[in-house]
């Protein structure tokens, strides 16, 4: 693989975008970045504000004037990055229940969505990039060299979320985790800018009947062929 591509992997909660999204970054030597987490990170900041998660011009103030970073793992607790918002480790608090319950109606104020958009293509500017999220591949990176759409069932990703919980020591039930998942999925492909939906030429992998080997041989393979084509 010569150029320096750009990937673009979608899909729904728990599909298992971050472990074939950084699985494939690292066999490819590129960066990953998990678009989620800037969605993540200003609904943290607007519940430690005190904001109100359905007024979008404060969101939107809040998101232009928060410094958001993502860097290197700073501890061995199986983050796969760090992420720091005003200088603060926020890594974990991005990942609890309250930010789980916000986030949709954070993510579909199109002002915020804008000004995510905008410094999502920033980050992936360079290319070399695997970057996982809702509509990278349809909105963010629409030039994207290869577009992966990753499914799997809501009861295998909610069992998925489920173990993930438990290997934190945090409390899980699986029957919340799967109702607050489908609530989630449906308000992020029920909105009106930017629903979540595979771009028309994306690649369509069910995460139910591969294994990550699998997903990133298939993948591969892809890029191949439009290395090919495109030469
Ligand atoms: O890890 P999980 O798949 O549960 O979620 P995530 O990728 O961290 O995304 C959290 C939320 O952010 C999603 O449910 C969407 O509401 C929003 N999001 C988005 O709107 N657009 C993106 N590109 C990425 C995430």
């Amino acid at each position: 693989m010569n150029r320096a591509l750009t990937i673009a992997i979608d899909g729904p909660a728990a599909s298992g975008k971050s472990t074939l999204g950084a699985a494939l970054a690292e066999r490819l030597g590129y960066t990953y970045f998990d678009s989620g987490v800037v969605y993540r990170a200003l609904t943290w900041l607007a519940l430690e504000r005190g904001v109100d998660v359905r007024d979008e011009m404060e969101l939107v103030r809040l998101a232009e004037s928060a410094r958001i970073e993502v860097v290197r793992p700073t501890a061995g607790d199986g983050r796969q990055y760090t992420v720091l918002v005003d200088g603060q480790d926020a890594t974990w608090s991005l990942r609890t229940p309250a930010v789980d319950h916000n986030v949709s109606v954070v993510a579909a104020h199109p002002g915020v969505r804008r000004a995510m958009t905008e410094w999502l293509r920033q980050i992936a500017g360079g290319g070399a990039m695997v970057m996982v999220g809702r509509d990278i591949g349809t909105v963010v990176l629409p030039g994207a060299d290869l577009k992966v759409y990753l499914t799997a069932t809501g009861e295998e990703r909610a069992r998925r979320r489920y173990r993930e919980q438990l290997e934190r020591s945090l409390q899980a039930e699986y029957d919340q985790i799967l109702a607050e998942m489908r609530r989630r999925d449906e308000l992020d492909s029920g909105r009106a800018i930017a629903p979540l939906r595979p771009a028309p030429d994306a690649i369509i992998l069910d995460s139910d009947h591969l294994t990550v080997d699998e997903e990133i041989d298939q993948v591969l393979q892809h890029l191949a062929l439009s290395e090919v084509a495109t030469r």
